[in-house]
């Protein structure tokens, strides 16, 4: 991280303002995500580690949307808004017309450029600075440069110009050092050659590229800074790059929770948002997502086949092939396999959701166990509870939700039935397949299921010629065989 102290020398512009009509997407380009985060956010979180006077936002497609997003996280951010006339030219001129004072430096980041980070931009601003330059460009060299402004050198390697792929001639289009799309300029230089700009292009836009050759015609110096790593100034056109670039962060994220002493079997097939949190200690293992908020404390294991969104998980729990959202799994808890975890799940120290269980706005208590094949919704549950298997909480009546209360050291029989709004007293009990309507007062056994009653012979009767009244016809005679060698022994 760059210091954040205030740079009173720099303004910083994002431009925002395009259609992104390449990811042929009715949400803004900016606005896709990757790490969790709008390309933009990512942009903006970059802008303001480097400490600046002024971060201005220029929006046009879309731009309520876009603005709200941008505003939603940065309210100091200034927006504005570009007008009908194209280009990244234009769209840093409506920018810098709200700045008509500023004599400092003016850093140009795209919001559709995501990767680059604080220390890398922080360097290129000293070396700009130390050369005094009338503008800095970032290039880098690719291997493929298509769709990018080629950097034309002139004899001496200096910078000329940029040219941008759809106006240049086939030698041009063979160059492959290309224009980032990141600059910082002397407000006054670039300031003066922004009213030159025209409109006489293959895309008939003000091209911001088109500043660089008119500062070297007006022989004012242009410097170059090739990118340390290429992956950093990623441009974001389409899906493809959006799904590249956000590889390119999640190995960043991956990388940087392992050298916190995180352990992550297979950096791959795991997903971690910019915005999770991991302890050392934490094993994740493969085709695991870690989203959003999510904070996993020291010791758990996460993981395999796992998506955690906005969870908290406590020290040493374990949670295998489940799906989670907004649930706070405490200490040493386990959950799964095959467990969904949805919002308002709350497992305490020790607890257990088990396999094929689904809860909803549930508190289960310290060391209480679901362990198999049931729904939890609307319910609180005491501590050391045990659920049998099957165990349903009927918490919607058609018309409204109902809670069921559970208290501690409560033991329910295989499959019940808890018709809400129900409680289960402390230390109750209740029989297999029970259906329970009624409150069930502390310490008593609840029974639901009226008395079994056999009906000796109703197959053979009933079902003459199946298998089932052969089958019983068997056992009667082996029975009746039996009987007789008993009465004639005895
Ligand atoms: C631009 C550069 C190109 C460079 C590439 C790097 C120009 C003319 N070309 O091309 O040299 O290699 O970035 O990624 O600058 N925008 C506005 N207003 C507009 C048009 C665009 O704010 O009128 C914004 C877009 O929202 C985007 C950024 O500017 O965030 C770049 O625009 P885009 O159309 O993606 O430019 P590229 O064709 O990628
Ligand atoms: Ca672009």
């Amino acid at each position: 991280m760059t210091d954040n102290k205030l740079d009173d020398s720099l303004a910083v512009v994002i431009l925002a303002a395009g259609q992104g009509t390449r990811m042929k997407s009715a949400l803004p380009k900016v606005l896709h995500r990757i790490g969790g985060r709008p390309l933009i956010g990512h942009v903006l979180d970059t802008a303001r580690d480097l400490g600046p006077a002024h971060v201005i936002v220029v929006v046009r497609h879309e731009r309520d949307q876009v603005a709200d997003a941008v505003l939603g996280v940065s309210p100091e951010v200034v927006v504005v808004d570009q007008d009908e006339i194209p280009g990244t030219g234009r769209a840093v001129e409506v920018a810098l017309d709200r700045l008509p004072d500023f004599a400092g430096d003016v850093l140009v980041l795209s919001g559709d450029v995501p990767l680059l980070d604080a220390d890398t931009l922080g360097a290129f601003l000293r070396g700009h600075r130390g050369l005094a330059a009338a503008a800095t460009l970032m290039s880098a060299v690719l291997e493929d440069p298509t769709g990018y402004g080629r950097v034309i050198r002139d004899a001496d390697g200096g910078v000329d110009r940029i040219v941008e792929q759809k106006d240049a001639s086939d030698a041009e289009a063979a160059t492959r050092e290309i224009n980032a799309g990141v600059y910082v300029f002397q407000a006054a230089a670039l300031r003066t050659q922004l009213a030159r700009l025209t409109t006489d292009n293959a895309q008939g836009e003000k091209y911001l590229t088109d500043v660089i050759g008119l500062l070297r015609r007006d022989a004012l110096a242009v410097a170059a800074s090739v990118a340390p790593d290429v992956s950093l100034t990623l441009g974001v056109n389409d899906r493809a790059q959006l799904a590249e670039a956000g590889r390119i962060l999640n190995a960043r994220t991956v990388r940087r929770w392992q050298l916190e002493g995180v352990t992550i079997q297979d950096p791959a097939t795991t997903w971690i948002d910019v915005t999770a949190t991991l302890a050392p200690d934490v094993t994740v293992l493969p085709n695991t997502h870690i989203l959003r908020a999510t904070v996993v404390a020291a010791g758990a294991v996460i993981g395999p086949d796992t998506s955690l969104v906005d969870c908290e998980v406590g020290e040493g729990a374990t949670v295998r092939r489940t799906d989670a959202t907004l649930a706070v799994i405490g200490p040493r808890a386990t959950v799964g396999p095959f467990a969904h975890l949805r919002p308002g799940t709350q497992l305490a120290e020790g607890g257990k959701i088990g396999t094929f269980v689904e809860t909803k706005n549930a508190i289960i208590g310290e060391g209480s166990k679901v362990p198999h094949l049931s729904y939890i919704g609307d319910t609180t549950i005491g501590r050391g509870v045990n659920l049998g298997a099957g165990a349903i909480t009927a918490n919607y009546d058609d018309v409204a939700k109902h809670r069921t209360e559970i208290g501690d050291e409560v033991h329910s029989g295989s499959h019940n039935v808890f018709v809400a709004p129900v409680r289960i007293g402390d230390g109750a009990k209740t029989g297999a397949g029970a259906v329970i309507r009624k409150d069930v007062p502390p310490g008593a056994l609840a029974l639901s299921v009226a008395p079994q009653r056999n009906v000796e012979g109703w197959v053979e009767n009933h079902r003459q010629g199946t298998g089932a009244a052969d089958a019983a016809a068997r056992a009667r005679s082996a029975q009746e065989a039996d009987d007789v060698a008993q009465e004639e022994q005895g």
